[in-house]
């Protein structure tokens, strides 16, 4: 596939801080494969998650719990193959950052030697940040996720809003400001009371990443099957559909597997 035409400038982890400066809002959105990487960089998007969410949209699994460091690591080379200028964050998968510092800094390793990802994201808040210090100190830039963190979906009991009493929007303003401590250079808020999550972006000065977590954030996320209509089994309130694919790709095959069924396709001129 053509890259884009026009050489563009690689952005760095401190051009992503610096847009917060600038006032200037941050585009992101998930890809877990070369083609949709590639489309994303060419459309402008700022950041491009290789997202532990491949697990359900990608792979089909209820949760994002299976995901494994060996995916994580070949989906992130399948992506990085397509990206030229937006930052590439991989996600680092349940349990490779959860067992000791040591293992989480040879996890985070890997994505650093084994592909070309700019920054790791790992899901937590004040019970991590002892590990993004180390990461940090070691080279590795992370970014942060807050709020409906999808790795903890079974003591949640279900993709719930977080953080709606006065007790749990303060506990996530300290996990923020930890994060930002220990060097995160910026956080996911996910599926947050709108208010808090302004109350969040004002008093740092990180960039905060919202999905699900209103206007009022430094940048926004999408996980890109969502907000192309091609994931249909849920639609959370959060995305809005930028189109309807699933059925244009169905129609599409409908009419495909038709003409083949029917002798339609090939035809003498598409044939040697
Ligand atoms: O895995 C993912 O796609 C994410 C985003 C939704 C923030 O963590």
């Amino acid at each position: 596939m053509k890259k884009n035409s026009v050489a563009q400038k690689k952005l760095s982890v401190p051009d992503i801080v610096g847009k917060k400066q600038k006032h200037e809002k941050i585009a992101a959105l998930t890809a877990y494969d070369f083609i949709f990487a590639a489309l994303l960089d060419q459309a402008g998007l700022d950041l491009i998650l290789v997202g532990d969410s491949g697990s359900m949209v990608f792979a089909g699994h209820p949760t994002t719990l299976p995901y494994t460091m060996d995916e994580a690591i070949y989906h992130c080379n399948a992506v990085s193959r397509g990206v030229e200028r937006a930052l590439l964050v991989g996600d680092m998968p349940f349990l490779s950052f959860q067992v000791s510092v040591e293992e989480t800094i040879k996890n985070a390793g890997r994505f650093f030697k084994e592909t070309a990802v700019d920054a790791v994201k790992l899901e937590g808040g004040e019970e991590v940040a002892e590990t993004v210090r180390r990461l940090v100190k070691s080279g590795m830039p992370v970014m942060g996720h807050l709020g409906l963190t999808p790795q903890s979906v079974k003591r949640f009991g279900g993709y719930k809003v977080q953080a709606k009493t006065e007790q749990g929007a303060q506990q996530l303003l300290n996990d923020a400001k930890a994060l930002q401590d220990a060097g995160a250079f910026s956080i996911v808020l996910e599926k947050i009371p709108g208010g808090l999550a302004k109350k969040v972006s004002e008093e740092l000065s990180i960039p905060t990443i919202g999905i699900g977590a209103g206007p009022d954030c430094d940048g926004q996320i999408l996980v890109i099957y969502d907000m192309l209509g091609l994931f249909e089994q849920f639609k959370p309130k959060f995305v809005r559909r930028y189109a309807e694919l699933a059925g244009k790709v169905r129609e599409a095959c409908q009419k495909y597997s038709l003409d083949v069924k029917n002798g339609q396709f090939p035809s003498q001129e598409e044939s040697f």
